[in-house]
């Protein structure tokens, strides 16, 4: 055996602090694969650190009024205090702002360039007079090009939906300072990815993954082209060219290679500066990579394009396990929007190994899943406490208090206990088959599955009644059963197992021990146990109220976008705005987002077409509301279908509703 196993879980983003969702995407099951290979006595080198760099952080550095540095230091701590808390065993966490990370990155950007695979192109950009930068497209709003709503953010339209590069927006503005903006040329270098087209899917062909996963990445492939990878911006890593003053990297070109860098440091750290080229330029090493389901083409497609053309060896990625998403009691998590769970009050209140249990148990492996308070209490109570902590309390307790904590001898087996052996065997065997394979929501089913036998074989003992060899042969075979389940579940709940572990009376830890060694090896007889304590508390009914009536009565601390320029009243009098009512309201087939209207504005009625459909997924539930409507707005033709006027719509963040007019207010009146 003693296979070289790379892990690396996607860098999470300095940028706001940790949610269950990323938890369960990419670090949870990146770390129970990874104890569970040490324990297979592999060679496990499991990395990860915080992608410090990016628009989004400096956009948000500037709105909390701290420098990017000052903004990174702060999630960096907190994130990587945060995996400490939760157990995450990562042999070197680190981040993208440190010393060896830029060189690197710096280095494949070169090796690139000399190959031909970067180009030098210019083009226009939007730049700020005022601040006089040029801005990336978050640091833009203007008009839609689509549909006219005046918000459209520089790379999506929140009303009707399209995207679209910031460029194309109608009067783009300055998000921070409200002014207007011009184009500008620029230059940028571009990754001529489509040059990797072949190599690319020949190497996808190979993989063995998931249909699903390959027939997204093919045509994706087929359909490459160049990618800019530099920006205007002074927060990043420099391009290491003379002439590329005020030029950074995109942070999706610096933050993959990280993977390589980290490795580098936790090499340089161990006083071995060459140690992580024998995973990283090992055609021998397993490179398997945890992330969420939105960072799969980065990873099965970019980064390995950037790793084709280096000059070095390094590993391309052999498994790709990618997670769906995890919604908080029906809704996306978001901190602004208060719909979120502090993972660090959280685990002020809980254990980490209460959630790191719930949230496999309702892995997204296949498709989106829900953490909900409700299921995190039965989890535990049910599930954690009353089937496999029983079971640990049950057996421990009765042989500490009744056959003075030392371990009996097995004698002769009667058909329950080879029965009892043999299935605790057989799903010793699944639960080892389900971490191989990523299936962490299989293993605590599994370990469900275990506990139930376990405590069903005691049941049908009752040793409480028996005595002599049958007794001690009963209580040697539930320990043999403790110890098994200590086994299977620490890579999902590590220090509960920890805790069973030293409760049998080993001194060793289960992070040194290997797997087939504890299944092979019995109890010894006569050896001491150690005073059982409860391996979990009980969560009551109180404590899961007063967290939800805090989620549901949480005022958000929201950011409001900023005011537009002043106008004119004169300006706001060429708008006519009247009052309608809405007859008809029907999906655009083939459109996710428009809606077909009929509106009666009282001296006739007219068809709209308007961007809601998201919003509205039934739409007949619109019929019979009053809403606005800019009613002198030139007609438009969208989608084949024409649209005389536009619906007033308020809309925050991602949501967005219809205001409604009063009943007693008849259609066609004026508003001003
Ligand atoms: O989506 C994210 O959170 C990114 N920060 C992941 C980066 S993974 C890798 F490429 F660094
Ligand atoms: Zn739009």
């Amino acid at each position: 055996m003693n296979e070289k196993i790379l892990i690396t879980s996607a860098l999470p983003y300095a940028n706001g602090p940790l949610h269950f969702g990323h938890l369960i995407g990419a670090y949870l099951p990146a770390d129970s694969y990874a104890r569970f290979e040490r324990m297979q006595g592999n060679d496990v080198l499991f990395i990860c650190g915080s992608d410090e760099y990016g628009v989004a952080i400096t956009l948000n550095a500037e709105i909390a009024g701290k420098t990017p540095k000052q903004y990174v230091d702060h999630f960096h701590s907190l994130n990587k205090g945060l995996f400490d808390k939760l157990h995450i065993s990562f042999d070197h966490y680190s981040r993208t702002t440190s010393k060896e990370h830029a060189p690197l990155v710096q280095e494949f950007f070169l090796d690139l360039l000399k190959a031909g695979f970067i180009e030098e192109r210019v083009t226009k950009q939007l730049y700020s007079p005022l601040e006089q930068r040029f801005l990336a497209d978050r640091y833009v709003v203007g008009e839609c090009p689509k549909c006219h709503h005046l918000e459209a953010r520089g790379d999506e339209c929140p009303k009707c939906g399209a995207s679209y590069e910031a460029t194309d927006l109608i009067n783009p503005r300055s998000k921070i300072k409200n002014s207007p903006l011009i184009l500008k040329d620029t230059k940028n270098w571009f990754l001529l990815v489509d040059k990797f087209k072949q190599e690319l899917s020949e190497w996808i062909k190979k993989r063995g993954w998931k249909p699903n996963v390959v027939n997204f990445i093919l045509p994706y492939i087929e359909d490459l082209r160049p990618r800019a990878i530099t920006r205007d911006l002074d927060w990043g890593i420099p391009v290491p060219l003379p002439d590329a003053e005020g030029k950074v990297l995109y942070v999706w070109f610096d933050a993959p290679i990280g993977y390589l860098s980290i490795a580098k440091e936790w090499a340089i750290a161990r006083g071995q500066p060459d140690l992580w080229k024998e995973y990283w330029e090992n055609k021998e090493t397993k490179l398997v990579q945890f992330i969420g389901k939105d960072n799969i083409v980065f990873h099965a497609v970019i980064f390995p394009a950037m790793i084709m053309g280096q000059k070095h060896p390094y590993k391309l990625v052999d498994e790709l396990p990618a997670n769906e998403f995890l919604n908080l009691e029906g809704k996306q998590f978001s901190k602004s929007s208060g719909w979120y769970i502090s993972m660090e009050e959280f685990l002020t209140k809980f254990s980490a190994d209460q959630l790191r249990y719930a949230l496999a148990a309702n892995a997204p492996e296949t498709q989106d899943a829900e953490f909900t308070w409700d299921d995190f209490q039965i989890r535990v109570n049910s599930e954690l406490i009353g089937k496999f902590a029983n079971f640990v309390h049950r057996v421990l307790s009765f042989v500490y208090t009744r056959m003075e904590a030392k371990v009996p001898e097995m004698k002769d087996l009667d058909e329950d206990d080879q029965a009892f052996l043999a299935g605790l065997e057989g799903l010793a065997k699944e639960m080892k088959n389900n971490y191989s394979n990523f299936r962490l929501r299989k293993a605590t089913q599994s370990l469900m599955e275990m506990s139930a036998l376990s405590n069903g074989y005691f049941d049908k003992k009752q040793p409480w009644k028996s005595s002599g060899e049958r007794l001690e042969t009963t209580m040697a075979i539930c320990l043999e059963a403790v110890k098994t389940l200590a086994l299977v579940s620490f890579p999902l709940i590590p220090s509960s197992a920890e805790k069973i572990w030293k409760m049998l009376g080993f001194s060793s830890s289960l992070e040194t021990i290997l797997w087939e060694d504890v299944l092979k090896s019995s109890l010894q007889p006569g050896h001491c146990l150690v005073k059982p304590e409860p391996l979990f508390s009980k969560i009551e009914d109180t404590v899961i109220a007063e967290e939800k009536q805090k989620l549901y009565g949480h005022k958000p601390d929201r950011v409001y976008p900023a005011l537009k320029e002043e106008v004119a009243i004169e300006d706001f009098g060429k708008m006519d705005l009247r009052v309608a009512k809405i007859l008809k309201a029907e999906k655009i087939a083939k459109s996710k987002k428009l809606l077909h209207l009929t509106v009666d504005l009282g001296f006739e009625t007219r068809p709209i077409v308007s961007g809601i459909g998201e919003h509205y997924t039934n739409p007949e539930e619109l019929i019979g509301k009053q809403v606005v409507i800019i009613a002198n707005l030139k007609p438009a033709t969208i989608m084949g279908h024409v649209s005389q006027g536009m619906l007033l719509a308020a809309s925050f963040e991602s949501s967005l509703k219809l205001p409604s007019v009063d009943e007693a207010i008849l259609p066609g009146s004026k508003i001003t």
